[in-house]
């Protein structure tokens, strides 16, 4: 069973269709990307699965179960978390702090609900900063995130997508505004993460290496799918990313 599943998703901004009849599987433990040229679609796709955008027809199942009336803020009961495109950090609160925001799933239920009080606190804080250890920023807990360059806050965000233990990640652009050798830390790093991921990205390359599967969008509509090698070796593709830049 697949852990989400997109189903013939359609959505319209008033006269004009964004997505046509998309459909998207997402299997646990892969990283699934999702590509295409400027305006394809992708970032549509990605608030449809967030529950920011309403689709005019199709689905969402997660885990097989269709969800009904999706809304931001039943992502975290369904085991999945997001970073947005930019940051979204809070400014005023602290790195940990930011990051904290982010374990509220296990404050609530499942492993963290047996806790109480301080002790709930403690292991939450240990928690956030488990996160922020795995990803090299923990020396930065106290600091304001304005204090960071740009590439370390983009961790940050990271971290506290990451402290929830999600099933599912959703990463809009992860690589926007990162550089060469920061781009290939990320890639080891999403490489090394043990949930399933969506990726929805610019850089071909990054796509290329880090994937088990693509989804390529162009106008809205499906025009690929497959493992890495045969959506690079797809002549639709190809004239999709050539169309684009001529
Ligand atoms: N809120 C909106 N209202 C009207 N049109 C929209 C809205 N959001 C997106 N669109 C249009 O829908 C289409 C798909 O946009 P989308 O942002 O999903 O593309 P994208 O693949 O993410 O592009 P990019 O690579 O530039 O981020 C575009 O034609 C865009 O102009
Ligand atoms: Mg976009």
């Amino acid at each position: 069973m697949s852990l989400l599943e997109v189903r013939d998703v359609t959505v319209r901004f008033g006269g004009l269709t964004a997505l046509s009849e998309v459909s998207v599987a997402v299997e646990p433990g892969t990283v699934h990307g999702i590509i295409g040229p400027n305006g394809a679609g992708k970032t549509t796709l990605f608030n449809v699965v967030c529950g920011f955008t309403r689709p005019a027809s199709g689905s969402l199942l997660v885990r097989g179960v269709e969800l009904r009336d999706h809304r931001p803020h039943h992502l975290a009961r369904l085991g999945i978390a997001r970073t947005l495109q930019g940051l979204g950090l809070f400014a005023h609160s602290s790195v940990l702090d930011n990051v904290l925001v982010g374990a509220d799933r296990h404050a609530s239920m499942g492993v963290w609900g047996s806790l109480i009080g301080r002790g709930e606190e403690a292991a939450l804080r240990a928690r956030a900063m488990a996160a922020l250890e795995s990803l090299g920023v923990a020396e930065w807990a106290s600091a304001l995130p304005g204090a960071l360059p740009y590439g370390l806050r983009k961790r940050v965000a990271l971290a506290r997508a990451l402290v929830a233990e999600p099933d599912l990640l959703m990463l809009d652009e992860p690589a926007a505004g990162l550089s060469e050798v920061e781009r290939e830390e990320l890639v080891a790093l999403i490489r090394g993460l043990p949930m399933a991921v969506v990726l929805v990205e610019h850089h071909m390359d990054l796509v290329m290496s880090v994937c088990d599967r693509i989804t390529v969008l162009n106008f809205g509509r499906v025009i690929a799918t497959g493992s890495p090698e045969a959506v690079r070796a797809d002549p639709d593709v190809a004239e999709a990313y050539l169309g684009a830049a001529s």
